[in-house]
């Protein structure tokens, strides 16, 4: 029987947001394509005989409740008692409060991990579920691909991925607090919604010039007013060949998307060394992670 399981828990951008209202629960009503990407955490669990352990490559990483795969392993542990503890790893590739979904996807994969480890036998739904408990882009992280998400995140469409995407993302050194920037969201800075219905068309037809004219983020109007540094950010990738450069969630994550793999390749070698991280990545398909295979446990929806 198996007593450990490794996963990859692969990074997200959100390659439109737009923010409908304020919710009567304080959230907010989101209309968002998600979409993953190759930067992916390893995440490695053993069955251990009680409580759970979390341990990591990256000291910044709280091992506790603040620790939202160790939130996932609590939750769905204590929903069903009687089994037998976890020890997690996780082998940090995305970085931390980037707006890439690096805690939310740790969280997802430990769901994943831990029900297929202890044969829970939990359905989609009731993951679903103990996601949403989690945080709001866990259930997109738990289910994966590409995917128009509405409500707090869940209400999920999933969207075919007929093209391979090339990105270059640029973390900026400092980092933004989620919480933080919905709070100082006003609808009536907006200036430039997505053009969600026009982002779908272009989607389905593979016109990437039309896929890319809709993009937006209205969240750049708390985080990049914040931070100027981001719209300098965004004027470098289209400098650099980008077809369209935008932050990702809250951010400060800067992404370029380019039209092929060479002109991001290009972009990354032209790109100044300076205080910023910088990934070349593409479109997440289930098989390949930061440019290596994935094991055969790490395909996503194998538990
Ligand atoms: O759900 P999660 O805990 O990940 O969300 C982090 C914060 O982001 C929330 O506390 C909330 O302030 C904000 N948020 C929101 N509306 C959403 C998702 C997140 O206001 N749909």
């Amino acid at each position: 029987m198996a007593t450990q399981v490794i996963l990859d828990a692969p990074a997200k951008l959100n390659l439109t947001l737009d923010i409908k209202g304020k919710r009567p629960d304080g959230y907010h009503e989101l209309e968002t394509v998600m979409h993953q990407i190759s930067l992916a955490d390893k995440i490695t669990i053993t069955q251990i005989p009680e409580g759970i352990e979390v341990t990591s490559n990256c000291p910044e990483l709280p091992a506790g409740e603040g620790n939202l795969a160790y939130k996932a392993a609590r939750t769905i542990l204590d929903k069903h008692p009687g089994q037998g503890g976890v020890a997690i790893h996780i082998e940090k590739a995305i970085p931390i409060g980037a707006g890439l979904a690096g805690g939310s996807t740790d969280a997802a994969a430990v769901l994943k991990g831990i029900n297929g480890l202890y044969k829970l036998n939990l359905s989609p739904r009731q993951l679903m579920s103990l996601a949403l408990e989690i945080g709001s882009d866990v259930p997109f992280c738990l289910q994966g691909g590409t995917a128009l998400a509405r409500g707090r995140g869940e209400k999920l469409e999933s969207l075919p991925l007929n093209m391979n995407f090339h990105f270059l993302l640029v973390k900026p050194s400092f980092s933004v607090s989620t919480a933080e920037v919905y709070g100082q969201f006003d609808l009536s800075k907006v200036k430039q919604k997505p053009d969600t219905r026009r982002f779908l068309e272009g989607w389905h037809h593979c016109d990437i010039i039309s896929v890319c004219h809709a993009m937006e983020n209205v969240l750049e109007t708390v985080t990049a007013v914040r931070y100027p540094e981001i719209e300098s950010i965004k004027k470098r990738l289209v400098k650099l060949g980008a077809l369209k450069a935008l932050m990702s969630g809250s951010g400060p994550t800067v992404f370029g998307l380019f039209r092929d793999k060479a002109s991001a390749r290009q972009a990354w070698f032209d790109f100044p060394a300076g205080k910023e991280k910088v990934f070349l990545v593409t479109s997440y398909d289930g098989r390949k992670a930061n440019g290596r295979e994935t094991s055969a446990t790490g395909k996503p929806g194998i538990l």
